[in-house]
């Protein structure tokens, strides 16, 4: 039986995307810290700039990408392997809210499209581009954060929460297809985390979404980061296709 010592990724090369701000920030300054050769990833370049001055460490490399293109997805894979090794998990942390507060019948939808193609279409080029390599070595870690509005619909909300319950159908598929290479493919549906996305709500949109978690707070981006750096390490073994919750007890499924 293999050491179960086996929640140590230092050494381990994991790329965070949407790492300029909120929870992919923290997340690839907490990876750094514990010795993983982290591959921050964004397409906000000066965000990234101040974060490596921040953390101050070798191991946290920086990397342009942008989710609109599938080339920019492709080939900033390419640059994180040809520089740094290959990949041993990837953890995405790209997401937006797109224009909200309205209703479907008053939705633009380009406003849709934009948020399928980054929160959604985004993420299934991620996982192409990474997968395959993982699968051929036998060992990978792929982490997409979905969201609660996924799981229940938040209104107001229709495009976020349709995407979201498209990543986390998405990893129930790509979780079993991949089943016995090594690679595992999960997602995180967290509910209301303190980030800049959640400084963007209204005080009656965050209000309300508050009122719906039982612990009555916000998350914290270390929550996550706690919680993913288990499913990112070879620990995390016999679970793929599942979306983890982290919803202050919010979920009930
Ligand atoms: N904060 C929450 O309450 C919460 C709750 C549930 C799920 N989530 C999800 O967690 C993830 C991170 O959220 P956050 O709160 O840290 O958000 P955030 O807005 O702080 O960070 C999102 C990051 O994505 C990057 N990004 C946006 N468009 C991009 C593109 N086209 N290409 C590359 N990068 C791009 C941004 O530059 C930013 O750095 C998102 O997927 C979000 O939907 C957040």
């Amino acid at each position: 039986m293999k050491s179960r010592e086996t929640t140590d990724i230092s050494g381990h090369i994991i790329m965070v995307t949407g790492a300029a701000s909120g929870i992919g920030r923290r997340m690839a300054a907490r990876l750094a810290e514990k010795g993983v050769i982290v591959a921050a990833c964004d397409k906000n370049l000066a965000a990234l700039d101040a974060l490596k001055l921040e953390v101050g460490l070798a191991n946290l490399h920086t990397f342009e990408i942008d989710f609109l293109s599938d080339d920019s997805i492709y080939s900033c894979v390419n640059s994180i392997e040809s520089s740094l090794g290959d990949l041993q998990a990837v953890m995405n942390c790209v997401g937006i809210l797109g224009k909200n507060g309205m209703k479907v019948e008053e939705i633009e939808l380009d406003d849709f499209d934009l948020v399928y193609r980054i929160n959604l279409r985004g993420a299934l080029v991620l996982t192409k581009a990474t997968i395959k390599g993982m699968a051929d070595r036998g060992y990978g870690r792929i982490l997409h954060i979905a969201s609660i509005s996924g799981k229940e619909g938040n209104p107001l909300l229709v495009a976020y929460s349709a995407t979201k319950a498209g990543l986390i159908g998405m990893v129930k598929s790509i979780g079993k297809e991949y089943a016995t290479s090594g690679v595992t493919v999960n997602a995180m549906a967290p509910a209301l985390i303190q980030s800049p996305m959640t400084d963007s709500f209204s005080e009656a949109q965050l209000t309300s979404l508050k009122s719906k978690i039982p612990m009555d707070r916000l998350g914290n981006t270390d929550e996550v980061v706690d919680l993913a750096a288990w499913i990112l390490s070879p620990a995390c073994s016999f679970t793929t296709g599942f979306a983890f919750d982290l919803s202050g007890g919010r979920a009930t499924y």
